[in-house]
């Protein structure tokens, strides 16, 4: 029987992920107010593993307590939160799936309202267990507190912050790391000429506003060694004509696969509100597309990518490496094995415990 593309294993570096079906990091706002991941992050990551996605990948993970995006967040900063994570790991990997934890600094969106279970919005307060964010340049996403500029001092704290975080996730058991510098955090603040007005060796030219990032992923790769595969997380575009541009983009994606990154994981967007974003099935496909032919490097799609076919098509015609999939996983932990049936396939690590639930 031919296996379908998406159900073919990809090897990078020394990890090989079984299949081309990914989980998409899904912020869960339930940690209480510790970053402590819960069973709910047992729950939640470990049914798309009995689903059978390849590669499971932990929410933004915070590197410092200022790095979440709100109180509720998750964070690996400190050896409790650690090894919160070793259980979930193991059952990650007990299924035959890839655990993947994507590391992460909220910046100038930091300190705010979880998605849901609060009656306030906007920037929280001390008392709300809200505290002063930091950014590139003291300017305020829509509705939030004003960030501080970082300084020299503070972008190093943020770099060694990263390297103990990658520190910390693999010996929490992840055996894929990702940075990420999208959807208008730090990284991507940085990055964009819309959020980082600085003058000195970290804004100005792309050189410049990339610095940062690709310090931070030669400090990780430093860290964690040859084996463990790295991705980055991009925007890649603002959508806006003063933003970042894809063409940036594809550059950034050059010199960060020069420091050691290994996978670009493309999206588009969430550097300031207002912007509109023309959505629908597979919208933001050819941005990845642009990263894989013009990087020459591995990459995946993500953005409304919902169906078993459109999902083989993508990565069978070599549009990108593999497919990340958010809300369609939450609707369906299940979808691989869905996906299995609809393309004819027999899945041999169909979970045996579901084994009376194939459909014939
Ligand atoms: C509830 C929710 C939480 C999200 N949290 C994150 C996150 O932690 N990190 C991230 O990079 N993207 C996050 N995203 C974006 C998703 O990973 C994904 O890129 C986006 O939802 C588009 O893919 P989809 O159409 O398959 O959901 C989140 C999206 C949703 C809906």
């Amino acid at each position: 029987m031919t296996v379908p593309t998406i159900f073919q294993p990809l090897t990078l570096r020394g990890v090989t992920i079984p299949n081309r079906i990914w989980l998409s990091p899904l912020c869960e706002y339930s940690a209480k107010t510790d970053g402590v991941p819960t069973d709910w992050h047992m729950v939640h990551l470990g049914s798309v593993a009995i689903g059978r996605a390849g590669l499971v990948m932990a929410e933004a993970t915070a590197i410092e307590p200022i790095g979440r995006i709100s109180p509720h967040d998750v964070g690996i900063w400190n050896d409790e939160q650690r090894d919160a994570w070793k259980p979930i790991t193991a059952f990650i990997r007990s299924q035959g799936s890839i655990p993947a934890i994507q590391l992460a600094h909220a910046g100038r969106k930091g300190s705010t309202a979880p998605g849901w279970g609060v009656d306030y919005s906007g920037t929280a307060t001390p008392e709300q267990g809200g505290w002063q964010t930091q950014a590139p340049s003291p300017i305020a996403f829509d509705g939030y507190a004003a960030p501080l500029e970082m300084t020299r001092d503070d972008i190093a704290r943020v770099v060694t912050a990263w390297r103990e975080a990658a520190r910390r996730s693999l010996e929490a058991g992840f055996e894929v790391l990702e940075i990420h510098a999208a959807h208008g955090y730090l990284l991507h603040e940085f990055l964009s000429p819309l959020t980082n007005l600085r003058t000195d060796e970290f804004g100005g030219p792309l050189m410049n506003r990339a610095r940062v990032l690709l310090d931070v992923i030669r400090a990780v790769r430093d860290q964690i060694g040859d084996s463990i595969p790295l991705f980055v997380r991009f925007s890649a575009t603002d959508w806006t004509d003063e933003g970042l541009q894809p063409a940036d983009v594809e550059q950034v994606a050059v010199w960060a696969h020069e420091c050691g990154a290994d996978f670009m994981d493309i999206s588009t967007g969430g550097i300031q509100g207002g912007i509109h974003i023309p959505t629908g099935p597979g919208y933001q496909v050819r941005f990845a597309e642009g990263v894989h032919r013009n990087a020459q490097v591995p990459t995946s799609a993500v953005g409304q990518i919902t169906t078993p076919e459109q999902a083989e098509e993508l990565v069978a015609s070599g549009a990108v490496d593999a497919v990340m999939l958010g809300r369609e996983l939450m609707r369906d932990p299940h979808f691989a094995l869905r996906a299995a049936t609809a393309l004819g396939y027999d899945l041999p690590s169909w979970p045996p415990q579901y084994e009376r639930a194939k459909l014939r």
